[in-house]
């Protein structure tokens, strides 16, 4: 394992900004958890677990050790008829894994193409894009417990998952540390493209019959079109989750705000909050360094040299707002360090 003492983060979270880890560790292989464990300064276990750094916002340096899981490895392990039971090690970097399983002809993971971090951290929020969320494509996962130093297998029931949510943010919350994921995936084609743009974006690029590449293509147009590139503008995705709320209140705001869009959950309606933070004037804001980004407003990015904290505030600001105009409280999907 390597190890480097008062390492900067900045390259090793998406939104770039910059802080110091006491001392950053990289754990290439499970075994390595429980020599670090063994490790004088290392044996409370009460570290920081890094992995693509796509879903966290740095507010100051980090006293803790922060471990970093690098942990390599896609395999086939089983196939039964048209299914195929796929392992990856969970420091690989998710796209790089959907574009494997897409050539060797598994599928089921389009719809989550360049969706940023690493596989490991996709159960943790059960990722989501266009239709499709882990949950749909997920069989199971190997973790390192922290207290026993032993590794547990985790089905789905035990996972835990609903939107952005799962048992990782709860009762496991700092409790493991995920190492291997594996997913269920298909050799026949199951396309979904019922969802915003997929349809329109497969016929600009002329595809009438589209494969599963076709649209993973087509996904990773829309993502770079609203989305921006953390090598180009900080950031971490959306910085909220969508809402929920009760059909009555949705009814009374739709007297107000006709406009205002809404999808059955099975809570209630689920609004997005990328049209709320929008209407109340956010989208394409800048002060400095920070920002909310012009194409999609539940994007909050960092120009260059952002802090943390005035991204914290920035968030809390919109979500004043959002609460003043609308009743509605909105919460951050970005874990805040
Ligand atoms: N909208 C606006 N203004 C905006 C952004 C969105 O009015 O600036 C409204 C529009 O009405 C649009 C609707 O929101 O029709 C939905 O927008 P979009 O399809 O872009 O999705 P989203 O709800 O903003 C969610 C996920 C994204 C995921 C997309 C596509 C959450 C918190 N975010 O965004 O996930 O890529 O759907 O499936 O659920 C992420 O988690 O980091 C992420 C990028």
């Amino acid at each position: 394992m390597m190890m480097q003492a008062h390492a900067d983060l900045k390259t090793l979270n998406t939104f770039g900004i910059s802080a110091r880890a006491a001392v950053l560790v990289m754990i290439g292989k499970p075994a390595e958890l429980n020599e670090l464990a063994a490790m004088p300064g290392f044996e409370t276990r009460d570290w920081r677990v890094l992995g693509g750094g796509s879903n966290v916002l740095l507010t100051g340096d980090i006293h803790k050790p922060v471990v970093r899981i690098a942990i390599p490895g896609m395999k086939v392990i089983e196939t039964h008829g048209n299914e195929v039971i796929v392992e990856a090690g969970s420091g690989i970097v998710w796209h790089k894994f959907v574009m494997w399983t897409l050539k060797n002809g598994f599928f089921g993971l389009e719809n989550l193409s360049l969706i940023p971090g690493t596989v490991g951290a996709s159960p943790i929020q059960n990722i989501g894009a266009y239709g499709v969320e882990l949950v749909d494509v997920f069989n199971s996962l190997d973790a390192w417990d922290i207290r026993s130093g032993l590794i547990r297998t985790f089905t789905t029931d035990d996972c835990a998952f609903s939107y952005r949510d799962s048992v990782f943010k709860h009762e496991a919350k700092d409790r493991f540390i995920i190492t291997k994921v594996r997913f269920k995936l298909s050799t026949v084609p199951s396309l979904k493209l019922d969802y915003g743009t997929i349809r329109a974006e497969l016929a600009s690029l002329k595809i009438s019959s589209p494969t599963p590449l076709d649209v993973s293509a087509a996904v990773v147009n829309i993502r770079r079109s609203k989305l921006p590139d953390p090598a180009d503008i900080g950031n971490a995705g959306s910085f909220f989750k969508n809402p929920t709320i009760p059909q009555s209140h949705y009814d009374s705001l739709k007297g107000n705000f006709p406009d205002m869009p809404g999808y059955p959950s099975d809570a209630g309606i689920k609004v997005p909050a990328g049209w709320l933070i929008e209407q109340a004037g956010w989208k394409g804001y800048r002060d400095g360094h920070i920002g909310v980004h012009a194409k999609q407003a539940l994007v909050l990015v960092n120009y260059g040299a952002a802090n943390g904290s005035d991204l914290v505030e920035l968030a809390t600001n919109i979500r004043d707002d959002v609460m003043r105009n609308y009743g509605i409280d909105i919460h951050p999907e970005v874990n805040i360090w």
